[in-house]
């Protein structure tokens, strides 16, 4: 039996795709820290490089779970406000479909995620094989809404016919995002149109951000448990 299978097979296959990811960081680069598990990775393994070959790049974090990660890492950082362009955003995903359109934010920082992701040159999305869909729509899709008014908003987004639920935190008290919005879970099933279906949910007065990400990813490295990953590029 060949050593080297016996200790790749089992290997975590979120962290497999984050590595690959984190192996094309380069020397100057503005590089945008997702939020998840595993962009969690990311940020530990580019720490890992910054420690042990002294790369100089500077973190824009998504959230403040991983601004807080960073720190502790000692990964120097970039206020958002001071960029005007990021080269490099490293994020994790929901589900991927065959166009890499998303859904993002079932960590709750699809906000923060979506502004600086809309900001970046090369947004990589890291995830393992269970997030990539042939359609999206089976997990469900996160809407931020501002708080103010939320009854009303949540009634013109029943109007679409899908299962809502308003998210809540362990207290049983609305959730609230780092920027203190709450969030709306829609069960869609199945979502054919992604874009149309964003614009349609962005048009309504009282949402914030929706957690579908379109036409925005350049690339998405998908790990596997034996060590490989797969690449997959826009048509
Ligand atoms: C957070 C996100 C995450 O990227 C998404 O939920 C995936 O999380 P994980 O890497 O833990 O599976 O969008 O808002």
């Amino acid at each position: 039996m060949n050593p080297l299978q016996i200790r790749e097979v089992g290997l975590d296959a979120k962290e497999v795709a984050a590595r690959r990811a984190v192996a094309e960081v380069r020397d100057g680069m503005i590089i945008g820290l997702g939020t998840g598990s595993t962009a969690a990775h990311a940020i530990r393994i580019l720490g890992e490089r910054i420690q042990a070959e002294g790369i100089r790049i500077q973190g824009v974090p998504t959230s403040a779970r991983s601004k807080e990660q960073a720190e502790q890492l000692g990964i120097p950082l970039v206020d958002f406000a001071q960029v005007e362009r990021v080269d490099m955003t490293i994020d994790g995903a929901d589900e991927v479909d065959p166009n890499l359109h998303l859904i993002k934010g079932g960590g709750g920082a699809l906000v923060q995620e979506k502004i600086v992701a809309s900001a970046t040159r090369d947004l990589l999305i890291i995830c393992d094989p269970s997030k990539v869909k042939a359609q999206l729509g089976a997990f469900p899709l996160p809407i931020a809404i501002i708080p103010f008014g939320w009854q009303a908003t949540l009634r013109k987004l029943r109007s679409f016919g899908y299962p809502l639920h308003l998210r809540t935190d362990s207290a049983g008290d609305p959730y609230r995002t780092d920027d203190r919005l709450y969030i709306v879970d829609m069960q869609c099933g199945e979502i054919p149109d992604p874009p149309a279906l964003e614009q349609r949910i962005k048009s309504i007065i009282g949402v914030a951000e929706v957690g579908l990400f379109t036409g925005l990813t350049r690339r998405v490295i998908v790990g596997n448990s034996d060590g490989s990953t797969q690449i997959l590029e826009r048509p």
